[in-house]
């Protein structure tokens, strides 16, 4: 298949580029190199056209004879403050509602949109009196006192993470998330007036080679990494047992070829899928796992909180793995480990 790929040049579509040729299909790369994640004055990698998807112009030449486009281009991270709102939507939801709409124009009715777990909020838990509940906001008094897991909206008790399905309603709790939440409405909205097909896969926590070195848009992962690299220790946030799944960027890559291969089958609409190793692990955990790799300082569990993050992302992986044939290969003990070495990506 001839297949357009945004955001090329990046982490992950870098990576999801190699593994498109790999399966045999021919890529059309773009990306805008935005200095964010590229520094400035970059030059595109070979076979990647530097435009920006909210270029009509532009879309309209890349877009013919293309069978399916694998969006993934996109202002990333968690956002600093709220001087990055407008870049969140204008990159996301302004560049993701210009390329629908040229889609349409050429006659494109296949995507595969990259979204995120971040569209859940804090995600699911389980209260032993009220059942399934989204947790209650953190209290300020509770954070202070270092008690960091979230309430029963309800009975105020202790409750549990559970997975988190795709059918989990939308509660972003940052501009990023808002915009991954806006691309997916976007998307649906455009599968209804064209009786498109869409896949939208809702990345956990990415890491692995050629991953953003230490920025304050990067992944945790990253950032540990690059503090052990100058001998200082980890410095992990409130008492390092909150929860994630990290994902391998070689499973994201192989996700986006299967769902590249897939979307069109069945009826029009947009189908969501978690993309994760389906193995979580504590911050702390992982902390530990790199320094123990480097024979670096052990973490330090500083009990700092961020106003932005949420407590544990723990999500179902099985949808994925039934509909697009997809589980995840490197798990997050050998994959973390190997990261601890490998390559990242300087701006
Ligand atoms: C990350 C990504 C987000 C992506 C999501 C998918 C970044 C910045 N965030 O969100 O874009 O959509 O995964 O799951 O790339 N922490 C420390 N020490 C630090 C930095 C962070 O302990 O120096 C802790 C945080 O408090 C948090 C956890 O590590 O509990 C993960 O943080 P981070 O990787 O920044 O963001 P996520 O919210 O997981």
């Amino acid at each position: 298949m001839k297949v357009l790929l945004t955001g090329a040049a990046g982490f992950i579509g870098s990576h999801i580029a190699g593994a498109l040729r790999t399966a045999g299909h021919e890529v059309v790369g773009v990306d805008a190199l935005l200095p964010q994640a590229h520094g400035d004055g970059s030059t595109s990698p070979e076979g990647v056209v530097a435009g920006d998807v909210r270029d009509p112009a532009l879309l309209d030449r890349l877009l013919r004879g293309i069978d399916v486009v694998c969006h993934q281009a996109a202002s990333v991270g968690n956002g600093v403050d709220a001087q990055d709102l407008p870049g969140y939507a204008a990159h996301n939801d302004h560049g993701t509602a210009t390329l629908l709409a040229a889609m349409a124009r050429a006659g494109t009715s296949r995507l595969v949109l990259a979204s995120s777990v971040v569209v859940y909020g804090e995600g699911r838990f389980v209260c032993p009196r009220d059942g399934d509940v989204p947790p209650a906001p953190r209290r300020a008094d509770d954070l202070a006192r270092g008690r960091f897991d979230p309430r029963c909206p309800r009975c105020d008790g202790e409750i549990t993470p559970r997975l988190v399905e795709e059918s989990a309603p939308f509660a972003p709790r940052s501009g990023y998330a808002a915009s991954k939440v806006a691309q997916e409405h976007y998307t649906a909205s455009w599968c209804t007036l064209e009786s498109a097909h869409a896949v939208a896969l809702r990345y956990h926590n990415a890491y692995g080679p050629g991953m953003p070195a230490d920025t304050p848009y990067s992944g945790v992962a990253a950032i540990f990494r690059s503090a052990l690299e100058r001998g200082e220790a980890p410095r992990v946030f409130e008492d390092g047992r909150q929860l994630r799944d990290f994902v391998h960027v070689a499973d994201i890559a192989r996700a986006n070829v299967l769902a590249v291969e897939a979307v069109g089958a069945g009826p029009p609409g947009l189908r969501a899928f978690n993309v994760c190793s389906g193995r979580t692990f504590t911050i702390g955990d992982m902390a530990a796992r790199m320094s123990e790799v480097l024979g670096g300082p052990e973490p330090e569990i500083t009990g700092e909180h961020r106003s932005f993050d949420v407590r544990h992302v723990a999500a179902c992986p099985e949808a994925a793995r039934e509909e697009l044939g997809f589980e995840a290969a490197v798990g997050p003990e050998v994959g973390i480990g190997e990261l601890a070495t490998a390559s990242l990506r300087h701006r």
